[in-house]
């Protein structure tokens, strides 16, 4: 017989466009992995992550179709990967409520997303405070081995496993214990300005830009900051370029071209391009077709429900909801 394979499950907020950031720290992950065949992946539209920054009805489905549409340019395949969303699975929000009640304030508040809200004195609603529970809710619910994401998740696949224990320690072991949940060699990727690359710092190469936003994002990464300018290689290039390119073929290049920004700039520009371009094309192709779009997200959601609805009910039978 052969062995039952690892299972991989990761997810995407559908809050606007994606970057090269979150093509690089995590979605092309879930490409990789998948074409290996090891793993039965699971691949989500976060939407209830989404609806602390989300409150509008139209973008809020605009969004899911749009990130849809995104999974399946990069490549994942709804024949190989079960592709659905969220709030198609109400197993996840009933879970999570579970998890609340085993979990205390304190231990919640130590979040980084939370203690980074709260220190920018911000106004924080239950579900931003919540939000590690729906996560690790998200992540129990299918037995994950493996949650590829971005550095900047780490802590919240910690709060998942964290929790499986502390559940299985109070009532019975219903939960698996993630193990090697963390693929470790993710980078952060910089954006224009050498910040991270976020949407919401406005600092973003599109993962399906045009050739011209491509260009003018290229053109207008900072390249006069201290040290840079020195050695005559501007770090925020090489470090967006090294995405693109073996280091080998880069030390060439910046050593031949050093100091001259401009050329630099335009080789990067080239290879970004040409990049994209497919990528932007299947995307276009794939965008013809939003009802088929939407059946997958159907198909994905029948496929997820029965995996989330049995350990769902394994852990009622466990917190002893389920009288019979
Ligand atoms: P954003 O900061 O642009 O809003 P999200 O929070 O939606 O991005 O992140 C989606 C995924 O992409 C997460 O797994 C996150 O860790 C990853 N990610 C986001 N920005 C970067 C970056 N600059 N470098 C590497 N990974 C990133
Ligand atoms: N929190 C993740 C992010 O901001 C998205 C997400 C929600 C997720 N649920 C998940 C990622 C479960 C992995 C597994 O990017």
């Amino acid at each position: 017989m052969r062995a039952a394979k690892k299972i991989l499950l990761s997810g995407v907020k559908p809050t606007g466009r994606p970057h090269i950031g979150n093509y690089f720290g995590a979605m092309k992950q879930f490409v990789d992995l998948l074409n290996t065949g090891e793993y039965q992946c699971y691949f989500m539209i976060a939407d209830y992550h989404a609806l602390n920054l989300i409150q509008n009805a139209a973008e809020m489905r605009e969004n899911i179709v749009e990130l849809a549409i995104d999974y399946l340019a990069i490549g994942l395949d709804p024949k190989k990967a079960v592709i659905f969303k969220q709030s198609d699975v109400s197993a996840h929000t009933e879970l999570a409520w579970i998890f609340d009640s085993i979990t205390t304030m304190p231990y919640l508040m130590r979040a980084h997303a939370y203690k980074d809200a709260a220190a920018h004195d911000k106004e924080i609603n239950v579900g931003t405070f919540n939000y590690p529970m729906l996560m690790a809710a998200d992540i129990l619910l299918y037995d994950a081995d493996v949650v590829p994401v971005g550095a900047d998740q780490k802590q919240h696949v910690e709060y998942a496993r964290d929790t499986a224990q502390k559940f299985n320690n109070i009532f019975s072991p219903v939960f698996k214990l993630p193990n090697d949940l963390i693929i470790e060699n993710v980078k952060t990727v910089p954006g224009t300005d050498g910040r991270k690359m976020s949407k919401s710092y406005g600092n973003t190469i599109g993962l399906f830009a045009t050739d011209d936003e491509i260009r003018k994002a290229v053109m207008s990464i900072v390249t006069d900051s201290g040290a840079a300018g020195s050695s005559g290689v501007p770090v925020n290039v090489r470090a967006i370029h090294d995405l693109f390119r073996d280091k080998a073929y880069l030390d060439k290049l910046y050593e031949e071209k050093k100091g001259r920004y401009k050329d630099l700039k335009d080789a990067l520009v080239a290879d970004i391009q040409d990049f994209i371009r497919p990528l932007r094309e299947r995307r276009e192709e794939i965008a013809t077709d939003r009802k088929k779009v939407i059946k997958i997200l159907e198909k994905g959601a029948t496929r997820a429900r029965a995996v989330a609805d049995e350990t769902l009910e394994r852990a009622k039978q466990s917190i002893g909801v389920t009288i019979k």
